[in-house]
């Protein structure tokens, strides 16, 4: 059996766990607002249509601000057709996924839901078809108390306090060709730059995203953040980075390593960031809001979801629907630790999306509402992730990868909360077919006693939740873990998430 050592010290730390980094996302996308969230006719449906079991769920997966409305679907999205009286909001056409945005959910019932799952609105604001004005208009409606045209307008239509949204995103994916309005580096960072100072000049509490490249691997990416950035750097607080993960080809010795991906990605863009700093002799520090991260089977949304037709544009389609293995919820536990690996750069992060659509929660419609295998290490980490992010020594084997070469077999984070003395750790084993034994030095966190352990592993990596089988996976306590003379051993079933919560 191959063996691995950790050393954890809560004095080397890396940065504080900012809550933010556990937000999630909901765009107007196939059956996620509407037959997701959204379900008047349902029987757990409160006087609003909002799913009772789904607002549970939520809660017990605990995210902290929700990006909001979009996504690809906010840069063709006018948002004044979301407010007012419901029998008079238009029908549109949604282009970006092909589909007909019936305004029945806007700003208003979409806030009342976040207090209902107690979240916080980040917004996005349309920058492809639309520009200043409109921005400028949005952020009068929502955070301007009363008085003026618009904020009279918000409160005629019955909310009396400003929305006080803190977190706008300056777009979306504005490098992406798929992107309505889409810009080269230069255009999109004078048109962001020029948005970000008329923002502040209206609110100047307002903390902004500007759209750094859909992937790290965009033609453009590295470039476009330099550019971007030179032109917004005084003007935002965060540039934000997506990644979506898939196994292709059935490499899964690659898929597995997904998170090698995002580590380098997160550190080459804070390099650039740290480039532009320098040459503009900054003083301010532009953090990463991950603001779109998750396992997505992307080959499968080009192959088989993808709707046409001029005369076929359905409401609340079935789109993105991907259901999770075993090991995609292994990847995506160690995407979690990649981000908190981070946390001195990457403040905010939001999971991509959160209902029925590349999801960690499915509905059906007038039928119930379930964990999917990725539900587990976000719900887990969100709650035992508190404090500071500790810099770790790990010493294990590595394998070789087609798509990142030789990589270790397994990754770690810890957190260390210097107030409940509370430390948590979270693991993954990559191996396909061996257990790894992990020993960890603890001696510095004193009479550690474990409080809770959790291992998603499964026999079978493609195991999954379904409508049929909705429990099929979940987590269960890992009964080898032992503590003895400040040494922790643990064992880690091959292609498995852990997490050891230590008091
Ligand atoms: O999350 C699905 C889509 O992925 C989003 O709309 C877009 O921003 C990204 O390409």
């Amino acid at each position: 059996m191959p063996t691995a050592r950790l050393t954890i010290d809560p004095h080397f730390t890396i940065g504080r766990v900012h809550r933010r980094v556990f937000g999630g996302f909901v765009e107007h996308l196939g059956r996620h607002v509407y037959d997701g969230i959204h379900e008047p006719g349902h029987p757990t449906a409160d006087a609003e249509g909002f799913r009772a079991d789904v607002v549970e769920l939520v809660k017990e997966l605990g995210v902290s601000t929700i990006r909001y409305p979009g996504g690809n679907f906010v840069s063709g999205f006018r948002w004044e057709d979301s407010v007012g009286p419901r029998d008079q909001r238009p029908r549109r056409l949604d282009l970006a996924w092909h589909s007909t945005e019936t305004n029945e959910v806007g700003l208003h019932e979409f806030s009342s839901w976040l207090d209902k799952v107690d979240s916080e609105l980040m917004l996005a604001v349309n920058l492809g078809t639309r520009g200043i004005p409109e921005a400028l208009d949005l952020l009068e409606y929502a955070n301007i108390p009363s008085g003026t045209a618009l904020s009279e307008g918000r409160i005629a239509n019955g909310r009396t306090d400003a929305f006080g949204v803190k977190m706008w995103c300056l777009g979306n994916e504005m490098d992406g060709p798929w992107q309505l309005g889409h810009r080269s580096a230069e255009d999109y960072g004078k048109l962001a730059s020029q948005t970000a100072k008329a923002m502040r000049q209206l609110d100047p509490s307002v903390e902004l995203v500007v759209c750094g490249s859909s992937s790290a691997h965009m033609p453009t990416f590295g470039e476009w953040e330099r550019v971007v950035l030179t032109h917004t750097y005084e003007d935002v607080d965060y540039i934000s980075c997506h990644a979506y993960y898939e196994e292709k080809g059935g490499d899964l010795a690659s898929f597995l390593a997904s998170a090698v991906d995002m580590d380098r990605f997160i550190e080459t863009v804070v390099a650039t960031a740290d480039h532009v700093k320098a040459v503009l002799g900054s003083e301010k520090t532009v953090n990463i809001s991950f603001d779109e991260w998750n396992v997505w089977y992307l080959t499968r949304f080009h192959d088989v979801d993808r709707i046409e037709g001029i005369d076929n544009w359905p409401v609340a389609p079935r789109l993105l629907e991907d259901v999770y293995s075993v090991a995609d919820a292994v990847v995506f536990g160690n995407l979690m630790i990649s981000l908190l690996k981070h946390a001195d750069r990457v403040t905010s992060a939001s999971l991509a999306q959160l209902v029925n659509v590349i999801a960690p929660i499915m509905t059906e419609p007038g039928g119930p509402a379930w964990r999917q295998t990725t539900f587990f290490p976000f719900s887990i980490t969100s709650r035992l992730a508190q404090g500071e992010a500790l810099e770790l020594k790990l010493d294990a084997p590595t394998y070789a990868t087609a798509e990142y070469g030789e990589v270790p077999l397994v990754d770690a984070v810890a957190t260390h909360d210097a107030e409940s003395g509370r430390t948590a750790v979270f693991l993954v084993n990559r191996s396909q077919d061996e257990a790894v034994t992990l020993t960890v030095d603890v001696s510095t966190l004193g009479d550690a006693a474990l409080l809770e352990s959790h291992t998603l592993s499964d026999d079978d990596v493609s195991a999954r939740n379904t409508l049929a089988d909705p429990e099929r996976v979940a987590p269960r306590p890992n009964d080898s873990v032992r503590i003895e003379d400040g040494e922790l051993t643990v064992t880690l079933p091959p292609v498995s998430w852990t997490a050891l919560s230590l008091g």
